[in-house]
């Protein structure tokens, strides 16, 4: 299937309520776990950066998995922020969940300049230029880091995606199992990211996996590569 381009960003109240509901639960999870998986002797010391971090569930999730460390998040969408926001006072975490408004690949000030680890989840699809992405990766990494991007494929025909969202998200509202046929078709296959990769000079460096039978996993310390 073509790839058919979404809105980048998600600032519309109803969309945002939707997307931030519990339907999306498993994704979340799927993306703690690799996190886990992927790097197990990883003990964050100072500082993650999440790009497109959305309602602030996954850096949330972080701050409870890592105590001693601050977790930033950066967003286009206002809307989305300050519902983000609202979460992060609700967990009384605001001293080390910390969202900023910017809009990649604009210039924003962030409170560091480089990250020990940059994640990013559902993100890439969303993004016109999908190199946006993979140049903040490199922009934004400590020489170390560890990095985990985490976003959906596109599937072969509407059938197969159709087929995806009954499966994984059943019995969800209708609004947002629009909003999911919408990005499954912005998606990009994995021969796509392979080639952003090397155009990036990500190659050898980070692995692209698969995390699930409609998501990509691309992992790795920015350091260990070849
Ligand atoms: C599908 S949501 C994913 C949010 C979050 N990572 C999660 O998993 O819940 C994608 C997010 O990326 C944001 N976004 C899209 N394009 C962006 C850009 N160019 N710069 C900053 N944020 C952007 C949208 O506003 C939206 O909140």
């Amino acid at each position: 299937m073509n790839r058919i381009p979404e809105p980048e960003l998600m600032d519309d109240p109803q969309h945002v309520a939707a997307y931030a509901g519990a339907w999306l639960d498993n994704g979340y999870w799927l993306f703690i776990q690799n996190f886990r998986k992927f790097f197990r002797k990883f003990v964050p010391k100072d500082a993650i950066l999440d790009l497109g971090c959305g309602p602030a569930t996954i850096p949330l999730r972080l701050a409870g998995l890592f105590p001693q460390c601050e977790i930033h998040g950066v967003d286009g969408a206002p809307h989305m922020l300050e519902f983000g926001r609202n979460a992060v006072r609700r967990e009384g975490l605001e001293d080390r969940v910390r969202l900023f408004h910017g809009i990649l690949p604009d210039n924003f000030s962030l409170p560091r300049e480089r990250y020990e680890a940059v994640i990013s989840h559902s993100f890439l699809h969303h993004l016109a230029d999908p190199m946006v992405l993979w140049y903040a990766v490199n922009k934004y990494s400590l020489p170390h880091a560890a990095v985990l991007v985490i976003d959906l494929l596109r599937p072969a025909s509407e059938e197969s995606a159709e087929n995806i969202i009954d499966t994984y998200v059943p019995g969800a509202p209708a609004l947002l199992r629009q909003d999911m046929l919408l990005s499954l078709r912005a998606a990009y296959t994995l021969d796509e990211i392979a080639a952003q990769l090397q155009q990036a000079k990500l190659t050898g460096k980070l692995t692209l996996t698969m995390a699930s039978p409609f998501q990509f996993a691309v992992h790795g310390y920015l350091d260990q590569g070849a």
